[in-house]
C-alpha cells in the first residue's frame, strides 16, 4: 500500500480562529472564506454569536465560508454569558484576553479534558493588566467579570513560547491605554501578528518582542484560510514511510513558525519539494511534494524547534519509529498539557506497537526500528486508547497503517476537533 495523488487537506485551525474572533471584533462585515469545519472552530463561532456578532454561514469550497458582522467592541453585556469552549485551547485563551477588557460578564466552560487544562499561564498576566477573572483551581470554569478601571498596558516577559499566551495579551492590550507588549524565549506561530494589520491594528516585531498600542479599533477584512499544516504532517509522515508514496499537499500555510515538521522529516531522510508558492494576505502558501525516503534516519530536534512542530510531534514519533537509531525531541514539556498529556501517550502509544520510547526529563526518546523492524508485524489488534485526543486517534491509526497492523481506536470520530474527514481523506490516496 501507498499513498498517491493529491488532496487539499482542512484549512489552518490557528488562522480560522483568529479569523473569526478579529471579525467579531471589529466594526462592518468580513467575508470570510475556507475556514475549518472542525468542532474547534465552531466553538469559536458559537461564542462570536453569543457576544453579538452576526455569523451568516455557508458551505464553501473547502469548509466555511461566514460573513461575519462584528460587535465593533461593544458585545451583548446585559447577563452573564455563557461561553461553551468545547475542547478548545485557542478558543479559550484567546477569548479571555479579548473580552476581559471589554465590560463583559462571561463564565467559560468546557468538556473534561479542556477542564483539566491549565489557564494560570493566560489568567496571570491578564489579571496584572487589571482584568478579572475568577478560577478557583486555574482551570475552567473561569468567570470574567467587567475590569474595574478598565486594563492597563503592560510589558510581559513569558516564560514560554506560546503564541495563545501570546494573542490573550495583545488582544487585552488593544482595550488598554498605551504600549502592550510580549517577549518570548522562543519565536512562537505569528499568525496573530500577522492577521491583526491586515484588521486596520499595527503590530510592531522586534526579535522576540511583539508590541500593540492601545486603545485601538479593528476594521472588516475579507480572508481565507490555506490548509493546516499540522493536518498535512500525518499525511507527510506515512507518505515517507510507505513504499512507493508520493503526494501533493496543496496550498498548505508555510508559515516558517509552523514549518519545523517538514524540515525535520528532510533532515530525517524523506524527499521534500515545494512548488506554487505565493502569499495570502500575509501568509506564505504553497503545495508540498513529498515522497517515500528508503531509509529514515533518527535524528534530534531541539528546544528551539519544538514551537514549530508542537502539535506535530505525535506524528513525527511515528517517523521516529520507523527510522533506524534514537531519535530525540529536547524539551518538549509542553506535549503534557495539550488535549491530553501527549507525552505519556505517545511512549504508551508507540509501546503498544512493539517500539520503545521513554522520557528523560522533559526530553522525549524514540528508539527507532527501522522500516525492518516492522516486517513480521503479527495479526493481533492493537488496542489504544486516544484519551479523546484528535491527534493521538490520526496518529494510530496511520501507525496501524503504515506497520500493517489493524488497530482499535476507543474514540475514533474525535479526529472532528481537527479534521472532520480524515478516515475518508486517507481511504481517497490509498493506493
Ligand atoms: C495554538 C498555539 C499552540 C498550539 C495550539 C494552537 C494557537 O499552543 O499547540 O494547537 O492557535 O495559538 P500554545 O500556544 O499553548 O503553544
Amino acid at each position: 500500500m501507498a499513498l498517491k495523488g493529491s488532496i487539499r487537506v482542512p484549512s489552518d485551525k490557528s488562522i480560522s480562529h483568529r479569523a473569526v474572533l478579529f471579525s467579531a471584533l471589529a466594526s462592518g462585515t468580513s467575508h470570510l472564506t475556507n475556514l475549518l469545519p472542525s468542532d474547534d472552530v465552531l466553538s469559536s463561532l458559537a461564542a462570536v454569536e453569543q457576544l453579538g456578532a452576526t455569523v451568516v454561514r455557508r458551505e464553501g469550497a473547502c469548509g466555511i465560508d461566514a460573513d461575519i458582522t462584528g460587535f465593533a467592541g461593544e458585545p451583548v453585556c446585559e447577563h452573564t454569558l455563557r461561553l461553551d469552549c468545547g475542547n478548545s485551547g485557542t478558543t479559550t485563551r484567546l477569548l479571555m484576553g479579548m473580552v476581559c477588557g471589554l465590560g463583559v460578564d462571561a463564565e467559560l466552560v468546557g468538556d473534561e479534558s479542556l477542564s483539566s487544562r491549565p489557564m494560570r499561564r493566560v489568567i496571570d498576566p491578564l489579571e496584572a493588566m487589571g482584568a478579572c477573572i475568577e478560577s478557583e483551581t486555574g482551570t475552567l470554569p473561569a468567570h470574567i467579570r467587567p475590569a474595574v478601571g478598565g486594563l492597563h498596558a503592560a510589558h510581559y516577559d513569558s516564560p514560554k513560547a506560546s503564541a495563545q499566551v501570546k494573542s490573550a495579551i495583545l488582544l487585552a492590550g488593544l482595550q488598554a491605554n498605551g504600549t502592550t507588549s510580549v517577549t518570548e524565549p522562543a519565536k512562537s506561530r505569528d499568525h496573530t501578528e500577522l492577521l491583526l494589520p491586515a484588521f486596520g491594528v499595527p503590530v510592531a516585531v522586534e526579535g522576540l518582542t511583539v508590541s500593540v498600542d492601545g486603545p485601538a479599533k479593528l476594521q472588516a477584512h475579507d480572508m481565507s484560510a490555506p490548509a493546516d499544516p499540522s493536518s498535512a504532517a500525518f499525511i507527510a509522515v506515512v507518505a515517507a514511510i510507505m513504499e512507493g508514496s508520493e503526494v501533493c499537499i496543496e496550498q498548505v500555510s508555510l508559515n516558517p513558525t509552523r514549518t519545523g515538521a517538514f524540515a525535520v522529516l528532510e533532515r530525517m531522510g524523506a524527499a521534500i519539494a515545494y512548488a506554487n508558492r505565493h502569499t495570502e494576505g500575509a501568509e506564505p502558501v504553497g503545495d508540498v511534494l513529498i515522497s517515500f525516503g528508503p531509509a529514515l534516519k533518527a535524528t534530534c530536534v531541539t528546544p528551539e524547534e519544538i514551537p514549530t512542530l508542537i502539535d506535530e510531534i505525535p506524528i513525527l514519533s511515528v517517523a521516529a519509529a520507523f527510522a533506524n537509531g534514537e531519535t530525540v525531541f529536547e524539551g518538549a514539556a509542553e506535549l503534557r498539557v495539550k488535549e491530553s498529556d501527549r507525552f505519556a501517550a505517545i511512549i504508551d502509544g508507540l509501546g503498544a506497537f512493539g517500539v520503545r520510547a521513554f522520557a528523560s526529563g522533559d526530553d522525549l526518546h524514540v528508539c527507532g526500528l527501522g522500516r525492518d523492524g516492522f516486517a513480521d508485524a503479527d495479526d493481533a489488534c492493537i488496542a489504544i486508547a486516544t484519551h479523546r485526543d484528535h491527534r493521538l486517534a490520526m496518529t494510530w491509526y496511520l501507525m496501524g497503517l503504515a506497520s500493517e497492523r489493524s488497530v482499535s481506536l476507543d474514540d475514533a470520530a474525535c479526529v472532528s476537533v481537527s479534521w472532520p474527514g480524515f478516515y475518508d481523506d486517507i481511504e481517497g490516496l490509498l493506493a
